[in-house]
């Protein structure tokens, strides 16, 4: 009864994605701790990077990844992002994601440390509840077997090889076991771990303390980003507002009402997210305040209420008109650059165990994430492991595999 082809851990875009394809495949179970859209994914805000409009190209969408990766990017696997990026946001216009248009074309925004603009983005801010929605329908129109409220507590390793998740039923308090010939963990990053976060309560490392627990290798876990302007109001959660908000024209000010990132960077307020939340500390430091301010009030107020009508909402439902008063803001926990390690296929180093998403290390990211590169390399990242395992199931591979071992073998 327990026995499934791929048992996916976890239900944000990774989870979701990777089932999509993974169900053309074979039978699939999701098991995920929390509701269905309980994830990180449904939080993202800017959108998802991909080269596609005029003027830009990989190469540029390569440099700028590099770039902000503060060298310590995998450039192998940054070409495989980049190039494969257009192609990924073809699968996700099919499922139904309903990106922004403006004139009858994708409408690209401009986030900071890109050289272009090339972000596509959903409802204006609200680009990963689309996301999250859309792939939810699709997964259960797709007849996905999907257990809410399953807590996974152990990978199931025999002989060196992956044989499924046992799991706690948060529910009856009962645990139990699922087979399975691959699992893939899509558990999310970490973000939890920190006092301020822009993470919901699900995101608590789950998969890496998964993986590590059952031999798997765990890589670059000194790289956290903090994203530089969560909302800093007292009693409120660090709700995040947006990068994109500077790409339309925010502007940084200090305590004392001082644009400050020109005496950081020559890139201004659009610097890499890791030196704008570092200039955000030593100004905080400065002043002697625990915040600084995001600026929109020169822009026009209906633009800003309807290219982020969820942080204009959230914020007016704080009693703080954005259209009119500086936003209070100061860095907060964002991302998990490391992770389990895996190679450009999604495979970790015990056979039949892959990674996908935040909780994976792919190395794209290098030290530091550049805005909007993360749902990119869940799509990217994830259909390359159902690749991989189409391959193991070609009918000559299945039958060697078969003869003497019921087990996709997937490493080389
Ligand atoms: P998640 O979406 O976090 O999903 C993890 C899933 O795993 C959840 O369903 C969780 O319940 C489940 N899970 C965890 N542990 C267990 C367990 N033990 N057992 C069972 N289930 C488990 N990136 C961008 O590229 N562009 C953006 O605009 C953007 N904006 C962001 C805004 C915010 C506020 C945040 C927090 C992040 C943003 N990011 C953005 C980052 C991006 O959203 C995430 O990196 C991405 O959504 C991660 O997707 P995921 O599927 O790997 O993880
Ligand atoms: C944001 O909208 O600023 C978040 C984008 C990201 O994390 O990539």
């Amino acid at each position: 009864m327990n026995q499934y082809d791929y048992i996916i851990v976890g239900s944000g875009i990774a989870g979701l994605y990777t089932s999509l394809l993974a169900r053309e495949q074979g039978s699939v179970l999701i098991l995920t701790k929390g509701s269905i859209d309980e994830c990180n994914t449904k939080y993202a805000q800017g959108g998802i990077a991909a080269a596609i409009g005029h003027g830009d190209s990989a190469e540029l969408h390569y440099r700028d990844t590099l770039s902000a990766g503060a060298g310590l990017c995998d450039p192998e696997a940054v070409r495989i992002l980049v190039e494969e990026a257009p192609d990924r946001i073809t699968d996700l216009i099919n499922f139904g994601v309903p990106f922004d248009t403006m004139d009858g074309e994708v409408a690209l925004a401009r986030e900071a440390a890109h050289s272009v603009p090339r972000i596509l983005h959903a409802g204006g801010d609200a680009t990963g509840e689309h996301i999250e929605v859309t792939l939810s329908r699709m997964a259960r129109l797709a007849k996905i077997t999907i257990l809410e409220y399953f807590l996974a507590t152990e990978i199931i390793v025999e002989d060196g090889v992956v044989r499924g998740v046992r799991a706690f039923d948060c529910r009856t308090g009962s645990v139990e076991e699922f087979r399975s010939r691959a699992v893939i963990l899509a558990t999310g990053g970490g973000g939890r771990l920190f006092k301020f976060t822009t993470n919901p309560d699900i995101a608590t490392c789950d998969g890496i303390a998964l993986a590590y627990d059952a031999g798997a290798e765990i890589t670059d876990m000194e790289f956290l980003q903090f994203h530089p302007t969560a909302l800093r109001l007292p009693g409120v959660i660090p709700f995040l507002i947006s990068e994109a908000v500077r790409g339309e024209g925010g502007i940084l000010r200090n305590a004392e009402g001082r644009q400050f990132m020109f005496d950081y960077s020559p890139e201004g307020d659009l610097a890499s997210r890791d030196i704008v939340a570092r200039s955000i500390l030593y100004e905080m430091n400065k002043t002697g305040s625990d915040r600084v301010f995001l600026d929109v009030t020169h822009l026009p107020p209906r633009k800003t209420s309807a290219r982020f009508p969820q942080i204009y909402r959230f914020c007016l439902d704080h009693s703080l008109d954005i259209t009119k008063t500086l936003i209070p803001i100061a860095p907060a926990a964002h991302y998990m650059m490391g992770g389990v390690k895996t190679n450009a296929w999604g495979e970790t180093n015990i056979a039949g165990l892959f990674a996908a998403g935040e909780a994976a290390c792919t190395g794209v990211h290098g030290a530091n994430r550049l805005a909007s590169n993360s749902l990119l390399e869940v799509v990217v990242f994830a259909k390359r492991i159902l690749q991989r395992t189409e391959e193991a199931l070609k009918p000559s591979e299945l039958a060697c595999q078969r003869s003497d071992k019921d087990y996709f073998y997937f490493r080389e």
